[in-house]
Formats: C-alpha cells, structure tokens, sequence
C-alpha cells in the first residue's frame, strides 16, 4: 500500500520518539507539521508509561503543541542542558547538513538544538536529499534584523550569487515577522558545491544577520518515512 506523505511524517516521528524518550529526560520540542506527530506520541507515552518529561520549545507553535498536550513546560532559564531535541528539517543532504526555517523557526530551533546532546531529526522521503537544493527549492532561510535586510541581499547575492529574497506574509500585507520580531530572507542559491559550513559562518558574520537556516554537523540522526510505510534511518 501507498502511504500518504502525512503518514510517512507519522512514522517517522513515533519511532524516534519511541527510540530517544525516557524516563526523567529534558525533551527539546521541534516546530513544524511532522513534530505535531512526535508531540501526539510523546503524550500518549507520558499518560501510559507515566514518564516525567519537561519539554523545551523551539518556538511559539512548539510551545502551544506542549500546552495542548498538558506535557511540562520547560525553559532554557531552568534546562540548558537538553538530552535530545526531535525538530523536523526542509532538507537533509548526505552529509547531514540541514536546511530548516521553511517554518522560520530557525533561530530558536538552532538555540535549543545547540543546546542539545541530541538533534534527532524527522521527516518524510521528499526532504531525504543528496546535495542541498535538490528537493527543497525555497533557498536557505536567513533571520534578520529588519533595518538591515536591503544590505544584507545585496552582500550575499554579491558574495555568492542567486536571489535572496524576503519573505512574505500570507494572510497580511508585508513581511512575516519572526517569533523574535525579525524578518526572513529566503536565498535561492545557484551554486549547490559551497562549504555550508562555511558560507553559514560567513553570513553570519554580516551585521544584522541573526541566524542561518543552515544546520552544519549538528544533527545525529535522521529517520525518513517512506512511501511504503517504513522507515529509513541516516546516522
Ligand atoms: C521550522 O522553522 C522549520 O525548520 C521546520 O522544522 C521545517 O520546516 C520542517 O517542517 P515540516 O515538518 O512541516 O516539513
């Protein structure tokens, strides 16, 4: 049987939570529509099994799912240390470099991945990838501080090319706003052989940059739902 791309997020997502949630464990809470599952199986698991989980999130979304669930509300102020963080990804390429913010959760999505022992992502097959760019095709996300994103467009179009673009809202006229008040550049890359590791060090490094999209040897494993309802794994 074909499985549709919602259940192949599903399994992905309850067989990490499955794999990586124990008992007394400081949980980092992913954003985006494949978390939601692992957050749905985290619950069931916590009424069940009666763990004791504090759950930090990686951003407003994240934050209401663990409310919605009645799981415990953690914060960085009281857990910095994370055991593991389970976030979903717009693009894993085979050396594990993630492209996230497709959501534009990015900044605490990185804060509380750093933060983490543990960055397990999931996802469905579309976002498994060779090279960055391949399957994900709205550029690698960029946090900005609002004054600044003219210039920032121009140095990186200047410094490597393509289109970097901001992000628009949907149901509002203007720019999306962060969680953090910033706005998003999306940077439609042409050149798909860069050092990510890198070009995210160096945009960083550009005045009112906040964040990068681009996740550099921080993620240690990945499981991607597949079509015919099993899951691959990537470590
Ligand atoms: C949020 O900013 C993103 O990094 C998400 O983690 C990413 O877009 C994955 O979301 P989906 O699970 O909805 O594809």
């Amino acid at each position: 049987v074909k499985m549709s791309l919602e259940q192949a997020k599903q399994v992905a997502a309850y067989r990490a939570v499955d794999e990586f949630v124990t008992n007394d464990c400081i949980f980092g809470v992913g954003s985006g529509s494949t978390v939601v599952y692992a957050v749905q199986r985290l619950a069931e698991r916590v009424e069940t099994e009666n763990l004791k989980v504090t759950c930090v999130p990686t951003s407003f979304q994240a934050k209401q799912l663990i409310v919605k669930h009645n799981l415990t509300l953690g914060e960085l102020d009281t857990s910095p240390v994370i055991d593991v963080t389970i976030d979903g990804a717009d693009e894993v390429d085979s050396n594990m470099t993630l492209i996230k913010g497709g959501g534009g959760c990015l900044l605490q999505e990185k804060i509380v991945a750093s933060c983490s022992k543990k960055l397990i992502v999931i996802a469905d097959y579309t976002k498994d990838s060779v090279k960055l760019g391949d399957r994900y095709k709205k550029g690698i996300p960029i946090e900005v501080v609002p004054l600044a994103y003219v210039p920032i467009q121009k140095k990186i179009e200047a410094l490597y090319g393509g289109e970097v673009k901001l992000r628009k809202a949907v149901a509002k006229a203007g720019p999306v706003v962060t969680d953090n008040g910033n706005f998003i550049l999306d940077w439609l890359f042409t050149n798909q052989d860069l050092d990510w590791d890198k070009v995210s060090n160096v945009i960083k490094m550009i005045p009112g940059v906040v964040e990068t999209g681009l996740f550099v040897r921080m993620c240690h494993k990945a499981y991607f739902g597949q079509p015919e309802g099993n899951v691959v794994e990537r470590q």
